[in-house]
């Protein structure tokens, strides 16, 4: 819910929001937010019947994705979450560049190999 009774700057983007106060990018401004007050697979008998597969199959691929690599903005691009994305029935999203590189320390899973 969008609305300044559960956070603060309530209108953008600042995933900082979720982080606990023990993480270095914490940031005390939203302290107060009431995290529970968004519910993006909605409520009630109505809500999503995928929300369980929806959520396995994000941390499966983002910890997968993020244990093999560190993402890195494509510079030159001028691209604001809160400006550029919208959502209207679907997401309107725009060409937005990111470059994989391998995490530190890590190897690739499987198949996949950076030797050419
Ligand atoms: C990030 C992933 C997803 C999000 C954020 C999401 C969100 C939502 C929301 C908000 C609704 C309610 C729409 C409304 O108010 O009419 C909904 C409905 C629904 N979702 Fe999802 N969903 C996701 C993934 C999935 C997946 C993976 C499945 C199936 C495997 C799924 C199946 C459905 C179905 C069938 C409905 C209609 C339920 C009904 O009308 O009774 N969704 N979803």
């Amino acid at each position: 819910m969008r609305h300044e009774r559960y956070f603060s700057q309530p209108l953008e983007f600042h995933p900082e929001r979720w982080l606990s106060p023990e993480h270095q990018l914490y940031d005390a401004r939203y302290a107060n937010d009431n995290l529970k007050a968004i519910h993006p697979f909605s409520l009630g008998p109505r809500q999503c019947p995928g929300k369980e597969i929806a959520w396995s199959q994000i941390k499966l691929f983002l910890g997968k994705v993020l244990w093999a690599f560190d993402l890195e903005g494509v510079q030159g691009q001028d691209k604001s979450f809160d400006k550029d994305f919208s959502v209207h029935a679907m997401w309107n999203r725009p060409d937005l560049y990111v470059r994989f590189l391998p995490a530190k320390g890590q190897t690739l899973p499987g198949k996949l190999s950076l030797q050419r």
